[in-house]
């Protein structure tokens, strides 16, 4: 195989209360790449559609690039590559956009390569594209895109990423307001001290949300999606915050928080109607106040990255 097309799809990390820990997958949107493999050594970014001219075309300081480059190092290979990234989602938006594009990259080099390592052993280099893009090499984005489904990371020393059955009937609204949040500084604001209060409360959401998930019991998933630690921060960064929030539970969601580190917001909720009735209703909120927005419905994405072409 001398070229390759693969999807990577967009993600929600946090999911309100597991900040660094939990994320998950959802079917649209995604970025897609294609990787040709060359006779030239070394990793050349051809083009980049849908950035808008934004992001760096020199391998090592795109996340998709370094992705790829820091995968050839560690396989030993010096194998030329010219690649094209497709992006099919906003920057700076909170759906694991440097992510995406990483985890498509470096899934499409180890498929063009023979697939010398398995599935999860790319987590580490889709993370130096997290390391790039934000300054902390984060796997709330990458994992889930990597590896599809509900992701909790329970250990990044050493990296430990357990897989949490979700219920069929579970549907993700994202809703992204036309405003830009930058990672770096939506983690820079955030305080190094948490109390002890909120660290008790905090850890029963996080427990209670995986049971839900697991049992299923929504009304406990609805429950503990509760962040009081992240959110009541970061929601100063997103215009409207609690009455878009309240426009997400008012139209029937079990949750809503922010998505990642915003300005998105996302919704669970357990039919495809009520997810698209929550959208509009969202969207209702940021309009009312001047603030355009665009709006994701998916199921959980198990899948992960596939081959397109
Ligand atoms: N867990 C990260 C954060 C996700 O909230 O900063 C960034 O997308």
């Amino acid at each position: 195989m001398d070229s390759i097309k693969v999807f990577a799809p967009a993600t929600v990390a946090n999911v309100a209360c597991g900040f660094d820990i939990f994320g998950f997958a959802v079917d649209n949107p995604g970025d897609e790449i294609i990787l040709h493999k060359s006779t030239e050594p070394g990793v050349r970014i051809k083009a980049i559609v849908g950035d808008e001219g934004r992001l760096p075309k020199q391998a090592e300081r795109n996340t998709a690039g370094i992705a790829i480059q820091s995968y050839l190092k560690h396989i030993g290979s010096d194998q030329g590559v010219e690649a094209i990234l497709h992006k099919k989602m906003p920057l700076g938006s909170g759906l694991g956009s440097s992510a995406a594009s990483a985890v498509a990259g470096v899934f499409a080099i180890n498929e063009l390569m023979g697939r010398p390592l398995k599935q999860v052993e790319l987590l580490p280099f889709a993370m130096e594209g997290e390391r790039l893009a934000c300054g902390s090499a984060h796997a709330d984005n990458v994992a889930p895109s990597l590896m599809g489904g509900f992701v909790v990371i329970r250990s990044y020393n050493p990296l430990d990423i357990i897989t949490v059955n979700t219920p069929d009937q579970l549907y993700a609204t994202i809703v992204h307001p036309e405003i830009e949040v930058n990672t770096k500084d939506a983690r820079q604001i955030l305080k190094n001290e948490v109390s002890m209060k909120n660290t008790i409360i905090q850890m029963g959401n996080v427990a209670g949300l995986i049971a839900g998930l697991m049992k299923p019991d929504y009304d406990l998933i609805g429950r503990s999606m509760v962040d009081v630690i992240i959110e009541p921060v970061r929601a100063i960064l997103i215009p409207e915050f609690n009455e878009v929030k309240q426009a997400a539970l008012d139209a029937g969601a079990l949750g809503c928080s922010i998505s990642g580190s915003g300005p998105s917001m996302f919704a669970l909720s357990r039919d495809p109607e009520t997810a698209e009735r929550i959208g509009q209703s969202m969207r209702s909120a940021f309009r009312a106040v001047g603030i355009d927005s665009e709006v994701y419905v998916s199921g959980i994405n198990h899948e992960g990255p596939r081959v397109i072409g």
